[in-house]
C-alpha cells in the first residue's frame, strides 16, 4: 500500500516490519537497524546476498555517537558541509550495530537523509534505519513510490510516498584511511565538491572480484534489456540488426529512432536534471520490451561521473 502516513510507517517499523521510505537520493527499503530480524527481512525482500552490507540512516550528526567508535576529523568536516544530504560515511562500528547490517565488516556506513519525510520519520524513532535502495538486487534503484510498488508492492506492508526523488542517484560513499578520504561509490555529491572541502581524494569505485562495497559490483543498476554505450550512437543504430532499438541521450534525441523509445536526460544540458531523470528513464525504456538500448556517456565531470558510472554498470549487466 502506498500512502503518506508517517505515524503508520513508524508503528510498522517499531514492530520490526520493513517499510519503503523516500529519501532525496532514491527510495530505501527500511527496517530497524538494531533488530537482526528486521534486517534479515530486508535481505529477504530484496533477494540481496548476505555479503552486501546496508547503510544505516539517522536524523542528525548528534545521534551518530553510539554507533561508531571513532570519527576522523575529515569525516566531521565532510559532515558539516554535506550532511544532511547524499553523502555516506564509512566509520568503525560499535557493538550496538548487529553484524548482519555490516555483513561482518568492522565498518558501518552512516547516512543522514535530508528528505523532510525521512527526517520526520527518523525523529519519531528511537533506533536508526538500515535501508538499501528499494529494488530487487541488481536492478535499477527506485526514484518514485510507484517504482517500489511495481516490484516490491506485494512483499511489503507500506510504501511511504514522498514524491519523486530530488537527486535521483544514490549517495556518495566515502571511507577514511587515517585522515585520507577514499571515495568508494560516486553519487549525489560530486567528487569535486568533496575535494573542495578536503583536498584531493582517491576514487576507488572500480569493480573488483572482491569488492569492498558491493555497489562496486560491475554488473548492477541493470535493466532487463541489453544496454550498450557508444560515442557515435547514430552509427551504432545504423549498424545494429536490432529493430526494437531505444536510446538514452544527454541533450538531443537520435534521428531515425521513434522519440517514444528515447529518453533525453536534460535538453538544457543540466547534470542535476540528468541525474534526476536517469533511473526513471531506464525503467520507462525497460517497459517497452526493446531488443537493445543505446546510451551516451555524459561529460566526465561533476555529477556526470556518477551518471556515467551507473550507465557503465547497466551496460555490464549482461
Ligand atoms: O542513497 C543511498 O545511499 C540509498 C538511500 C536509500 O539511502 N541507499 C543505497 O543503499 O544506495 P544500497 O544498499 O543500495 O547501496 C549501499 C552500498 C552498497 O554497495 C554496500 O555494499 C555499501 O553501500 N556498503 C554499505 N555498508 C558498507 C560497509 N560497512 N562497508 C562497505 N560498503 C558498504
Ligand atoms: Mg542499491
Amino acid at each position: 500500500m502506498i500512502g503518506n502516513d508517517i505515524q503508520y510507517a513508524a508503528s510498522l517499523l517499531e514492530q520490526e516490519e520493513v517499510v519503503a521510505i523516500p529519501t532525496e537520493t532514491v527510495y530505501g527499503l527500511a527496517g530497524n537497524a538494531l533488530s537482526p530480524n528486521a534486517v534479515s527481512r530486508i535481505f529477504e525482500v530484496k533477494n540481496r546476498p548476505s555479503f552486501d552490507p546496508l547503510i544505516i540512516h539517522i536524523a542528525d550528526f548528534d545521534r551518530i555517537k553510539p554507533f561508531t567508535t571513532f570519527i576522523p576529523d575529515t569525516a566531521r568536516l565532510l559532515a558539516k558541509h554535506f550532511m544532511p544530504g547524499p553523502l555516506t560515511l564509512l566509520l568503525p562500528k560499535s557493538d550496538l550495530i548487529p553484524d548482519i547490517v555490516t555483513a561482518g565488516s568492522t565498518q558501518v556506513a552512516v547516512r543522514i537523509p535530508s528528505h523532510v519525510m525521512a527526517q520526520a520519520l527518523l525523529r519519531r524513532l528511537v533506533f536508526p534505519l538500515a535501508a538499501p535502495s528499494a529494488n530487487p538486487f541488481g536492478y535499477i534503484s527506485p526514484t518514485t513510490a510507484q517504482h517500489v510498488e511495481d516490484q516490491l508492492g506485494d512483499k511489503i506492508p507500506y510504501i511511504l510516498d514522498g514524491g519523486p526523488c530530488k537527486i535521483g542517484l544514490e549517495s556518495t560513499i566515502v571511507g577514511f584511511e587515517e585522515e585520507k578520504v577514499v571515495v568508494y561509490r560516486k553519487g549525489g555529491i560530486a567528487v569535486e565538491e568533496i575535494e573542495g572541502v578536503v583536498g584531493e581524494v582517491e576514487v576507488r569505485s572500480h569493480s573488483s572480484s572482491n569488492p569492498q562495497a558491493p555497489g562496486m559490483l560491475k554488473s548492477h543498476y541493470a535493466p532487463s534489456c541489453p544496454l550498450i554505450l557508444g560515442d557515435d550512437l547514430i552509427a551504432l543504430a545504423k549498424q545494429s540488426p536490432e529493430k526494437r532499438l531505444g536510446a538514452i541521450t544527454f541533450r538531443q534525441p537520435l534521428p531515425g529512432i521513434s522519440e517514444s523509445r528515447q529518453v533525453v536526460l536534460s535538453p538544457g544540458g543540466d547534470m542535476a536534471e540528468a541525474a534526476r531523470n536517469l533511473f526513471a528513464g531506464m525503467r520507462q525504456l525497460d517497459k517497452l520490451n526493446l531488443g537493445l538500448i543505446l546510451a551516451e556517456l555524459l561529460p566526465e565531470k561533476g555529477l556526470g561521473r556518477a551518471i556515467n558510472d551507473r550507465l557503465r554498470r547497466a551496460a555490464a549487466g549482461r
